[in-house]
C-alpha cells in the first residue's frame, strides 16, 4: 500500500482555498443558515488538522477548541485510522444489510456492549446522532404498538435539549431559538424545565431545584397518565444546550420514575459517550444509570466517518420475540446501517481509546476544569461549568442578576473571532463559548488554550465598553 500521505487528499483541497469559498458563497448551502445569507454564505475554510490542531485557509494553526463538533476525540490525523478505512475499502467496501451482514458490524456491537450498562446487549447501527435518536423513538412506538400499547407514545423531553435536526429528533429539542420557525410534532412531544443549576429560581438551593425538578417529572406523568408517556429522552449532561450539568442525583431519580411507569429511558450519549467523560459510555460509569437505550454517534469513529447507533436492552429483545406478533416488522433501516467501514474505523478508534486515551482524559480532566475555572475572575463571565473534557463559559451582563440578555447575544461569536486571530477555534453559542477539545490534549497546551481565551475575552470586553453597550 502506497503510503497515506503520499495522496494528500486533504492537502489538495486545501490548496484551492479561494475557489472553495468562492464555490461556496453561489452553490454550498451550509447547516444552520439563517435567511438573508442561506446559500451564500462564506465560513472560515478549514484546510488540514493535526493532533489537536486544525489549519485554516490562511495557513493559520488552531487549537481545535469543539474538536469539530464534539466529535474528534483521539485527534486529527491518526493514521492508524485512516489506515484502516483504506484496508476495510479494498476488503469489503459495503454490502447490503437488508438481506447480508459483514463481520465489523458484529465484533464493533460485541464490543460496544461490553461496555454498556445493565442489560443493554444490542446494537442498531446508524449514520449518525440524529437518526440514532430517531431508531430509538420508533423502536419504542413498534415495542408498544407490538404490545398492545398503541397509546402509549408520548415522549417527555427538556428546556434546553439538543436531539438532532431530523422531524421527530428536532421536534424534542428545547434550546432557545431553534424552533422560532421550524416545525415540529408537537402533539407527540411533552417539555419539561431545562435541568440548568445556573438558571433556577434565585433563593433556592440546587438540592431544592432537584427536588423541583423531580416533583416536576412525577407530576407530569401524574396528569398526562403514565399509559400515554412512551419514553424519556435526555443528555446526561446537555451539550449544545451549553454544558449543562445537572444537579446531583437528579438522573437516577428520573430513571426510577420511569422504571416505575414503564417509560423507557433513553440516554442520548451523542456527546457523552467514547471518551468525553472518559469513559466509553457515561450513564452507568459516571451517572450510575441503567437505561434502556443509549444512542451514540461521533466520537465512535472520532468524526472519521458518519456513524451512529442505538444500544438497546436484550430485555426488550426477548419481549419482542416471545409477542403475539412474531411477523410484525420493524420497518426501520437505513442504507448504511452496519457499515463496514464505519465499523472498521469504530474499532480501531475503540482500540485507542482503551489503550490509553481513555485514561489520559481521566487524568487531566480535573487540570482542564480548574484551569477554565480561573476564568470566573473575568467580570463577563459569569460561570464557567463543565465535567470531563467538556466546558462552558457562559457571559452575563451582570452578576447580580446573571442576566444574559442586556448583552449584545453574539458575544459568543466576537469571543471566538478574537480568539480566532491568536489560534484559538471556539464554539459560539450566544453568549457562551462551549470548550471540549480532542481527548489528547496536554496540560501545556490546556496551558495555552485558556491563556487564548483569557484574552479574547478581555479583548471582547474592551470592545464593549468601547461601543458603550457594557459598562462591566
Ligand atoms: C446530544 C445530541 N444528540 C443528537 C445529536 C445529533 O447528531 P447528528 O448531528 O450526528 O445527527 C447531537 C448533535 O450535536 C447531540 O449533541
Amino acid at each position: 500500500m502506497a503510503a497515506l500521505r503520499d495522496t494528500k487528499p486533504a492537502g489538495d483541497f486545501g490548496r484551492h482555498g479561494d475557489d472553495a469559498v468562492d464555490l461556496a458563497t453561489r452553490h454550498l448551502i451550509q447547516p444552520w443558515p439563517v435567511a438573508g445569507s442561506a446559500g451564500a454564505e462564506a465560513r472560515a475554510l478549514i484546510g488540514e488538522g493535526d493532533g489537536i490542531h486544525i489549519t485554516d485557509g490562511d495557513g493559520k494553526r488552531l487549537i481545535d477548541g469543539p474538536a469539530g463538533m464534539w466529535c474528534i476525540n483521539v485527534g486529527h490525523r491518526r493514521e492508524e485510522l485512516a489506515r484502516v478505512m483504506y484496508e476495510q475499502a479494498m476488503q469489503l467496501s459495503y454490502n447490503t444489510p437488508w438481506y447480508t451482514m459483514n463481520a465489523p458490524s458484529a465484533e464493533l456491537a460485541r464490543r460496544i456492549a461490553d461496555h454498556a450498562p445493565g442489560d443493554l446487549s444490542h446494537v442498531f447501527y446508524t449514520t449518525g446522532g440524529s437518526s440514532a435518536v430517531e431508531t430509538a423513538l420508533r423502536f419504542m412506538q413498534f415495542t408498544n404498538n407490538v404490545r398492545g400499547r398503541r397509546e402509549k407514545k408520548l415522549i417527555l423531553s427538556r428546556g434546553g435539549a439538543y436531539h438532532g435536526s431530523t422531524y421527530l429528533s428536532a421536534s424534542l429539542n428545547g434550546r432557545p431559538r431553534d424552533r422560532d420557525w421550524m416545525d415540529g410534532a408537537d402533539g407527540l412531544v411533552v417539555k419539561l424545565t431545562a435541568p440548568n443549576p445556573f438558571r433556577r429560581p434565585t433563593g433556592i438551593s440546587r438540592e431544592t431545584f432537584a427536588d423541583f425538578l423531580v416533583e416536576e417529572f412525577r407530576q407530569t406523568v401524574e396528569e398526562i397518565g403514565a399509559e400515554r408517556i412512551g419514553a424519556f429522552v435526555g443528555e446526561p449532561i446537555q451539550a449544545s444546550g451549553g454544558v449543562i450539568v445537572p444537579p446531583d442525583g437528579y438522573l437516577k431519580r428520573i430513571r426510577e420514575i420511569c422504571r416505575a411507569n414503564d417509560i423507557l429511558y433513553i440516554s442520548d450519549e451523542v456527546v457523552t459517550a467514547f471518551g468525553r467523560l472518559g469513559h466509553v459510555f457515561a450513564s452507568g460509569e459516571v451517572f450510575g444509570l441503567d437505561p434502556d437505550m443509549i444512542t451514540f454517534a461521533k466520537g465512535v469513529t472520532s468524526g472519521y466517518f458518519p456513524l451512529g447507533g442505538v444500544v438497546i436492552s436484550g430485555r426488550l429483545l426477548e419481549e419482542l420475540r416471545r409477542s403475539n406478533h412474531p411477523d410484525a416488522m420493524f420497518a426501520h433501516g437505513l442504507t448504511y446501517t452496519s457499515h463496514p467501514v464505519g465499523c472498521a474505523v469504530a474499532l480501531k478508534n475503540l482500540d485507542l481509546l482503551e489503550d490509553g486515551i481513555l485514561a489520559h482524559a481521566r487524568e487531566v480532566a480535573p487540570y482542564f476544569q480548574a484551569r477554565l475555572k480561573t476564568l470566573e475572575g473575568l467580570p463577563l463571565v459569569g460561570e464557567v461549568r463543565g465535567m470531563g473534557l467538556m466546558a462552558c463559559v457562559e457571559c452575563v451582563a451582570d452578576r447580580d442578576s446573571n442576566n444574559p440578555l442586556e448583552l449584545d447575544n453574539a458575544v459568543g461569536k466576537r469571543i471566538d473571532r478574537h480568539c480566532h486571530e491568536l489560534g484559538l477555534l471556539v464554539r459560539p453559542l450566544i453568549n457562551m463559548c462551549v470548550m471540549s477539545p480532542p481527548l489528547i490534549i496536554t496540560r501545556e497546551q490546556i496551558d495555552t488554550m485558556v491563556a487564548i481565551l483569557r484574552e479574547g475575552i478581555s479583548r471582547t470586553m474592551d470592545d464593549l465598553r468601547k461601543e458603550g453597550v457594557w459598562d462591566g
